[in-house]
């Protein structure tokens, strides 16, 4: 039997439950109730990647775990919170840091779904940092899922007091995103 689909999530910031890294938890236990093992490499995790300096060729042991999981997974996802538009830094260091498998026989993220998850505070961020992600994805080769989570975390109420996720229409993404991530993380078992 083949083993269970390995599932990556990357997200989060400095600041201990984001709405992002909370985002990226759901998409990755939908995947779990669907036969997946994951981890998630949360802000605090991607907060003790020291800044990706591509001249060393040393790295931490932080950086040899997220590069020696993302090896391992057969698919991905990559939430970010919107700063100025973009991809925050710290998520973009940890992307930078995937440089390391440009010579692998599975280059960067080739062959791997990658689900994409932006909270925002505006409309506007929402989509330029979702196409922003989802062209890193593309550089590094992977495949954007259809289903990209774009949330307005000042426009809809996401979370309960105990941090559930309360938005029916997000819950559904997050599963849809899943569906397709393990859709494909199937096709390469
Ligand atoms: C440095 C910084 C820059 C930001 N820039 C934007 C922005 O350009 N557009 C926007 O809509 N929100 C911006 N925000 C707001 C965040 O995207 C928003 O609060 C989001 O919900 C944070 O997600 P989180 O809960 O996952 O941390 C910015 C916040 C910070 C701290």
């Amino acid at each position: 039997m083949a083993s269970p689909p390995y599932i990556v999530g990357i997200g989060g910031t400095t600041r201990p439950g984001s709405s992002g890294e909370r985002l990226v938890r759901c998409v990755l236990l939908e995947a779990e109730l669907l036969g997946a093992q994951s981890r998630l490499f949360d802000g605090k995790e991607l907060s003790a990647l020291p800044h990706y300096a591509p001249e060393s060729p040393s790295r931490s042991p932080e950086q040899l775990d997220l590069i020696e999981a993302l090896r391992r997974a057969d698919g991905v996802v990559i939430g970010t919170p919107a700063y100025h538009g973009g991809v925050s830094g710290l998520v973009k260091n940890a992307l930078d840091l995937v440089e390391d498998m440009r010579e692998d026989n599975y280059s960067y993220f080739s062959g791997r779904a990658v689900g994409t998850v932006v909270t925002a505070a505006g409309w506007q961020a929402c989509g330029v940092t979702l196409q922003a992600l989802r062209g890193i994805v593309h550089a590094l080769r992977g495949w954007p899922t259809p289903i990209g989570i774009s949330v307005n975390t000042v426009a809809q109420k996401l979370f309960n007091e105990q941090g559930k996720l309360i938005e029916a229409a997000v819950q559904t993404a997050c599963k849809s995103q899943a569906e397709q991530i393990l859709s494909m993380a199937r096709g390469r078992q």
